[in-house]
Formats: C-alpha cells, structure tokens, sequence
C-alpha cells in the first residue's frame, strides 16, 4: 500500500499548499476519494464561521471503521495493527491483527447493540491503555453512537458533570488500570460517579487487574462474557462480520471534552469524514509513514492524541500503531528505550515534558538500548525548549532523524502546524508551516491582522480544514463564543505565536486563563471553582508559573479563614479537594496564603500581578494604580512560594 496523498518534496508540499488554498474542493475532493464510501459526497465544502456552520463532504456516506478495518483486509489482515506493550515487561505482549481487531470490533459492536446501544448514543469509555479500550472506541463507531473517553486521571466528579453534559447512557470501565506500580481502581470511581446519575444504563467492565468491584444487579456486566456472547453471533463458519453504520459524513464521531477559560469544560465534537480525512492525511505526511513501520504515540487515548495518532489516523492509514499501558519511568527511566528496541520502533510522538523529565535521568537509561530503527521522532502538546530539543535530536535521534513538531488543539482534531519529517525544514522550537489546507495568521487585540514577517500576535485560522471543531456538545452558542466570535470570520486558538522572517510559526503558548500542565490543558477558573468549594476558603486565584519539567506549574494564592493550625495540613485539604472535584491532574504544585488579592476598583482580579509573582519577580509589577488596594502587591510578593 502507498499513500497517493503523500506528498515527498518540498516542491510538493508549495504545490499540495498552493492547490489547497486556490481550490480547497478539488484539492480535498481528490484526497478523499483515496477512502471508502458508501455514498459519494454531493459538494466537497460548504461553511460560514459566524454561526458556525462547516461541512464537509455533503450528503456523503460512509463508516469510520471501514476505512480503519475492513478496507486494509484483503491485503494487511495478518499484519499487526496494534501492538500492546503492558505495564509491567515481564507480561506478555499483545499483537492485534488487522484480522483480529476487525473481530473484535465486531464483537464489540454487538454487544452494545445486544445491550440496547442505538446510533447517536453517548457512550462513556473510562478504561486504562489496553486494547479494548480500542476495540471499544471502534465498537462506538462501528454502529455509528457518539464515544466520550474520560482520561483516567479524572476523578468521580469530573466524570459524573461530564455523564450528565453528554447524557451518557452507556460506560465501557476497567475493574482497574495498571499505572507504573499503582493500581488505579476505575469502576469503582464510576461507581462513585453513578451515584445520583439517572441517563445511565449500564456498565461493561473489563477484567484488568482483578481489583475487586462491586458489580450492581441489572446495571453492571462483564466485557468478557458479553464478548463470549457476542462471538457466535458474529462469527458464522470462520467468517465474521457486523454491517457497519451508514453515517452521514457530519454525523457526529465523537465528544471529547476539554478546559477553556470558563469553569465547565467544553465537549468538543468532531464529525465522521473530516476528522477521518484529517488525522489520515495529517498522519501519512507529517510523519512520512512509509508500509510496515511501527509508530509509537506515547500519548493516553483519553487525550485528543491518542484518538487521532494512536487509533483513527494510523489506523485509516493500514499502519502498525503501538500501544503501551505503562509510565515512562517505571519499571525504570529505560521504559521508552526499551520498549523501541523491543518493537523496532520507526516513530516516536511523545510529549516535551516527557523529553524533559528523562533528561533528568541522564544518559544511564540508554545504556545498551538499540534505537537505530528510529527514523522520525516527534512532539506534540507544548512549547518545547531549545534544551530539550537538542537532547531528543542528539541522544534519541543521534543527529539522523527529523524532528516535527506538531502544533495542534483538541478542537482541531489533526496537526495544523507542523514541519513534514524530512521533506519540509525543521527548526528547534518552531512548529514551522502550516499543513495544506491551513491559512494561518497573526491578529493584535484589536483583531488587526499583523502583516509581514516577522511578526507577533494570537494565533488564527482563515477557513475550515476538514478536521474543524463542530460544534460543543449541546450548546452550539458557546462553540461560536469561544472559538468563532472573538475575532470575525476567524478560528481563533487561543494561542500566542510569532513567525520569523521565512513565515515559520513559533507557538509561544496560551493567551487566555488556560495552563498547559505536563502538555494537559487546565482552565484556571476550573480549579479556582475548585479550591472555593473547599470550606475554609474565601476566594483564590490561580495562575501558571514556568516549571523545569512540567512546562507549567499551577500556583495557586488563595484566601483562607477556615481552621487555624498548621498551614500545611490546610494546604493539603485544599489540594485534596481539588483531587476530588477535578482529579489529581489539577492539583495545585504550590498554595500562597494571602490577606488580599489584587483587585481593580470594579472588583477584577488583576492575573497580571499574579503570574509575575509566580513567575519569583519581586519588583515591576507595571502600572498598579488602578487597583483598590496596590499594598497588598507587596505583600503578596514578600509571601511568595
Ligand atoms: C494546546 C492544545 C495537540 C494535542 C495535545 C494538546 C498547546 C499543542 C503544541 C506545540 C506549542 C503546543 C497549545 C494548544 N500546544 N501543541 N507543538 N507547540 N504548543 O491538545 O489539550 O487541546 O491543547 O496545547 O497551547 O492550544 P490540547
């Protein structure tokens, strides 16, 4: 197989940019026809972004999942399409088939259809990084209801607001996931999310860990014998099958929630063709997939990541996409290492704050490990330093292999801004040009385009790729208040970036409340709206401070009048609070007491201040007379953590 979309010369890819802008329809048109459709699409494109409205592929037909699965059959069923690598090395390793991950997803399909799951049906995937929980993903799309995966670090709370958002009837659960020597017991923090919950209607859980769950009457039942169940009715003499949903091409794939600048998070949908069109093209050619490689996404698939880079792009382009359950320092700081020589790994998309923290451990852990199959290496998810850059290049890359960093966001599904590997120049620290189809441009407050290079300013998008944000799940008005109506007639990221004199683009990071923690994304208000609900506090403010490995570190100054004593017990109170209300992804790494926070006369909390004073400046507060009371500035900085 070989991708007539890939495009393999910088001349290709001025000519692929070109065409994508001059003719997006004829340029997406040719592309998509590379898929499998069960209706052809009556107009390529059509949209305005002040509703929004964007569609693509009109009136098409067709099934995900037939272009993940059964089209790679005839010619790649016994080549491996995932590869799991467990927890613990010693365990054995998994290889799924492009033949056994077609049964299974089969088999998956009719158990939810056997368990009453209907098309257009929420179903929330709460499970650790095994392969059902793939199967479980295709399964949702195989007959055409809407998934949620919660990542696993949500606590019950989280998950139970987001049940009730997406009126979620059905959950796919572990008994528990194995994370490095912790055993994280995720039914039963389903359990504690059911509790007053009145959409759902039933639970699957897989056996993982063998943790003991409390399995409720008529509400929960086991992956495994459903499976069993399944199988005969999917399996007739040796031949499986399980007809695939006809979906509309804006039918609904999936909802993935995540943080902005307000206290609730926003679940953002993504529709069957564009999102499959999107992550296959932005796969194939950002990462030069060549047949047979193996991939390596170190990224959890309750992140927009691991949807887009570990199962459905890879997987609609017949590749080998390699799946670990595991952390990277444990059993030792070696895991990654050993896991590419293990699987003769040929790409490795892995996050800067993971390059980060194995720099920590020094070149020990590389020790004896083989990575010359490594031929690209990628990052994805925050800024990367100049530091981190160089270590990924000279001692996982030994010099030989392009790095891409990709520049991309949840709501916009695939890579927008990334270099190609090999093809298209990189440069360390810049995400570099935009993919076809991408119209990046710089605006200043004013919304005033910056023109000319170099240049500054917030980050937007001209027009719609195929793999566009939709709409925010059941409330289209604050899809448009939040992405389409800051400025007109443009996506706007979120996101500050700068461009050099040769049009590349360096993300500088996120120009509104939002923090970027270990590459997750965390609203401020949300953990402010945390901390609050903790008793003894009167108000806070949360801010982003720059943090050695994590990028950014969640600071957090807070006003407290509950119990007197030991002000680090009340800390951890705090701390414990938001653990439970958001998860242990949000807890704050630092808690400053203050008397007062810096406040304008209308009563606006001036965020300003705040992060110069977790950033440890001590002085040059800028212009603080605006505010009620400007001694507590002072005050606030001689208290600093
Ligand atoms: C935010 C999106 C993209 C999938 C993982 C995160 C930041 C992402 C880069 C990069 C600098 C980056 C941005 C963006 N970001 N990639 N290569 N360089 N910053 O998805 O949780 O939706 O977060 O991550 O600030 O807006 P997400």
């Amino acid at each position: 197989m070989s991708y007539p979309y890939q495009v393999q010369t910088i001349d290709e890819y001025k000519a692929a940019y070109d065409k994508s802008i001059s003719d997006p329809e004829g340029f997406w048109g040719d592309i998509a026809r590379h898929f499998q459709w069960k209706k052809p699409w009556e107009k390529v494109l059509e949209w305005n972004f002040k509703e929004p409205s964007v569609k693509w592929f009109v009136n098409g037909r067709l099934n995900i999942t037939e272009n993940c699965i059964d089209r790679h059959l005839a010619t790649l069923g016994e080549k491996p399409a995932i590869i799991w690598e467990p927890n613990n090395p010693e365990e054995r390793v998994r290889v799924v088939t492009y033949n056994r991950l077609h049964k299974r997803v089969c088999q998956f399909a009719q158990v939810l259809r056997n368990n009453g799951v209907k098309k257009g049906d929420r179903v929330c995937i709460y499970m650790g990084m095994v392969p059902e929980l793939a199967y479980a993903v295709l399964g949702c799309a195989r007959i055409g209801a809407i998934h949620s995966v919660i990542f696993g670090g949500f606590s019950a709370q989280s998950i139970a607001d987001r049940l009730e958002d997406a009126q979620a009837t059905f959950i796919v659960t572990c008994d528990g996931a194995y994370r490095g020597e912790k055993v994280i017991p995720l039914k039963s923090v389903i359990d504690d999310a059911l509790v007053g919950n009145k959409t759902v209607k039933r639970v699957i859980v897989y056996t993982r860990t063998r943790t003991a769950v409390s399995m409720i009457k008529g509400r929960d039942v086991w992956w495994e014998d459903e499976m069993e169940h399944a199988e005969s009715q999917v399996e007739k003499e040796g031949v499986v099958s399980f007809p695939a949903e006809e979906m509309d091409a804006e039918d609904p794939l999936f909802i993935l929630y995540t943080s902005g600048s307000t206290g609730k998070p926003k679940g953002v949908v993504h529709s069957c063709a564009g999102y499959m069109v999107w992550t296959a093209y932005t796969f194939v050619n950002v990462f030069q997939y060549q047949p047979g490689e193996v991939h390596f996404c170190t990224a959890d698939i309750g992140w927009i990541t691991g949807h887009s880079y570990i199962v459905y792009g890879p997987l609609a382009a017949g590749a080998t996409s390699l799946l670990f359950e595991g952390i990277p320092t444990w059993p030792d700081a070696g895991r990654f290492w050993d896991i590419v020589d293990r699987h003769k790994v040929n790409i490795l998309y892995t996050a800067p704050t993971a390059i980060r923290s194995l720099m920590g451990f020094g070149l020990e852990p590389l020790q004896g490990k083989d990575l010359s199959s490594l031929r690209i290496l990628g990052t994805v998810g925050e800024p990367i330093n100049e530091e981190a850059w160089h270590w990924y290049d000279e001692h996982i890359g030994k010099g030989r292999c392009p790095i891409v960093d990709t520049w991309w966001q949840t709501e916009t599904a695939g890579i927008l801004i990334s270099n190609l590997a090999g093809v298209t120049p990189a440069k360390p620290t810049y995400a570099t040009l935009p993919m076809p189809g991408v119209q990046p441009l710089l605006v200043d407050e004013n919304g005033v385009e910056v023109k000319g290079n170099p240049a500054a300013g917030n980050l937007c998008i001209r027009a719609p790729w195929p793999g566009i944000i939709r709409t925010t799940y059941g409330d289209h008005e604050r899809c448009r208040q939040a992405y389409f109506s800051t400025y007109e007639d443009l996506y706007f990221t979120g996101d500050g970036a700068l461009r050099d004199e040769q049009g590349n683009y360096r993300i500088t990071g996120r120009v509104d409340d939002v923090l970027n923690v270990s590459g997750h994304r965390i609203g401020t208000a949300e953990v402010e709206n945390a901390i609050n609900m903790h008793a003894g506090v009167v108000e806070s403010a949360v801010v982003g401070y720059p943090h050695d490995i994590k990028g950014q570190g969640i600071y957090a100054f807070v006003i407290y009048q509950g119990r007197a004593g030991d002000p680090d017990a009340n800390r951890k109170d705090i701390v414990q609070t938001v653990s439970r209300l958001i998860g242990p992804i949000a807890k704050p790494d630092k808690i400053q007491f203050v008397s007062g926070l810096p406040k304008t006369r209308s009563g606006k909390i001036m965020r300003r201040i705040l992060r110069k004073v977790a950033e440890g400046e001590s002085s040059n507060f800028g212009d603080t007379t605006t505010l009620l009371d400007p001694a507590v500035v002072e005050q606030i900085a001689a208290g600093r953590l």
